[in-house]
């Protein structure tokens, strides 16, 4: 006989939490005590000649990104958020232009756009990979559409190929938004280094933390610069400039990063690719005891590509299974196993899109719309075939993952309890 479930009195199959993220180890802790005895902790303004570049520690992770990445130019914000603004500045967009963007993705993708009074154009998701679907980008193109923002979504890298040969073909900037894909391949190539410019997440839930942050690459030196200046109130920085200038030609905010994240950024960048080795087995180890679940699809990887595992997202289908997806979540939090049902809701289905529209909207309502039906693949995984969980990430074990098998499959051994009660 099936064990009761927990959402019915029943003992949990889990009682405690899943191991706490992220590891905070010696060498993070000693990196950053070393800045603070420095005194040394934001050294944009000028001190010794660093005039607005950062500091060491900061020049210092920028110059690891762009070994890493094999790149001109790599800098560091406080966001990805505010390095995601920055870009869009920099690949010179003007107000009132448009900017394709997936629907699937944290807010900031959109909402960053809308801070340069632009205006982001929702296309649909593949369903197998949850990113951009290359084949309705077209169809989407205007006179006014500028740049395309694919976003390489829970780790797998989006369908660049394809987004950059329309891309070329419509002289589109691409900005990607690898917020949660660092170390991420796609046939070969690292996912940043493939559009105008990639930027990345710090902020602690991400595969490598600062705490907050974000960096933005590229090869493109006026990319750099204007970033650069957005960074940092929009003051001009010229080759060899001996004094501050006070000089802003451009509007800028202070999206600067401090000595310490550096620091702690530094260490962590080191470790990105053993974190995510360990992301990648774990999930590999999960995804191979769900397979034979019927009702159950585990997460696509492509054949040439490295995905990141940065979320582990699995699809449900209700009419093989015989419980509405919802209902199996909430039995799965009572067993002590954390899934989301569904991801963000869609994006252009939020109040600011409607009602609390934030933004110049001259421009709102020329064949732009935000309503619901527009992205029917994304609505159809958001409302019921999506169930996402990020526990599998270090320090995490193959132990921690069997009772993630082992709750879903007492949920389904319980399924006439749980549907009739
Ligand atoms: C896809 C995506 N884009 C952008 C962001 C924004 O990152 P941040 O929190 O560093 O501003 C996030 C992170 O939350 C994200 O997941």
């Amino acid at each position: 006989m099936a064990k009761k479930l927990a959402l019915f009195g029943g003992e949990k199959v889990r009682k405690q939490p899943f191991p706490p993220h992220p590891i905070i180890g010696e060498e993070e802790k000693r990196a950053v005590m070393e800045v603070l005895e420095s005194g040394k902790i934001s050294t944009f303004i000028a001190q010794s000649g660093e005039l607005f570049l950062g500091g060491k520690k900061i020049r210092q992770f920028e110059k690891d990104y762009t070994e890493y990445y094999d790149i001109k130019y790599a800098v560091a914000f406080n966001s990805a958020t505010s390095a995601l603004h920055a870009a869009i500045v920099a690949c010179g967009l003007k107000p009132g232009e448009e900017v394709i963007v997936p629907p699937y993705t944290f807010t900031s993708t959109a909402t960053s756009v809308l801070m340069h009074n632009c205006i982001p154009v929702f296309v649909d998701i593949k369903p197998d990979i949850f990113c951009l679907d290359p084949a309705k980008i077209e169809s989407a193109i205007t006179p006014r559409t500028r740049a395309i923002m694919p976003v390489h979504l829970f780790g797998h890298p989006a369908d660049m190929d394809q987004i950059m040969s329309i891309a070329n073909q419509h002289k589109l900037r691409v900005i990607e938004d690898c917020a949660q894909s660092p170390g991420a391949i796609y046939k070969g190539k690292l996912v940043g280094n493939i559009g105008n410019c990639g930027i990345f997440s710090f902020t602690e839930t991400k595969n490598i933390m600062t705490g907050e942050g974000g960096m933005l690459i590229t090869n493109d030196k006026e990319i750099a610069e204007i970033a650069r200046m957005v960074r940092n109130h929009g003051e001009v920085i010229f080759e060899g400039q001996s004094q501050r200038t006070y000089r802003s030609d451009i509007l800028g905010w202070n999206y600067r990063m401090t000595e310490m994240e550096a620091a702690l950024g530094i260490v962590q960048f080191r470790k990105m690719d053993e974190l995510n080795q360990i992301r990648i087995e774990l999930s590999e180890y999960l995804a191979s005891k769900l397979a034979d679940i019927d009702g159950l699809i585990p997460p696509v990887a492509y054949p040439d590509v490295k995905h990141a595992r940065h979320a582990f997202a699995i699809k449900y289908s209700e009419a093989r299974i015989g419980i509405p997806r919802d209902t199996f979540v909430k039995a799965l939090a009572a067993e002590g196993i954390p899934f989301g049902a569904g991801y963000v809701r869609p994006l252009y289905l939020n109040p600011i899109y409607h009602e609390n529209k934030p933004f110049i909207y001259k421009y709102y309502g020329k064949g732009i719309s935000y309503d619901k039906g527009i992205c029917p693949v994304t609505e159809r995984l958001h409302e019921k075939e999506l169930m996402l969980t990020a526990v599998c990430r270090p320090p995490a074990t193959n132990s921690d993952m069997d009772d993630i098998v082992k709750a879903i499959n007492k949920v389904i051994e319980n399924k006439n309890e749980l549907v009739e009660g």
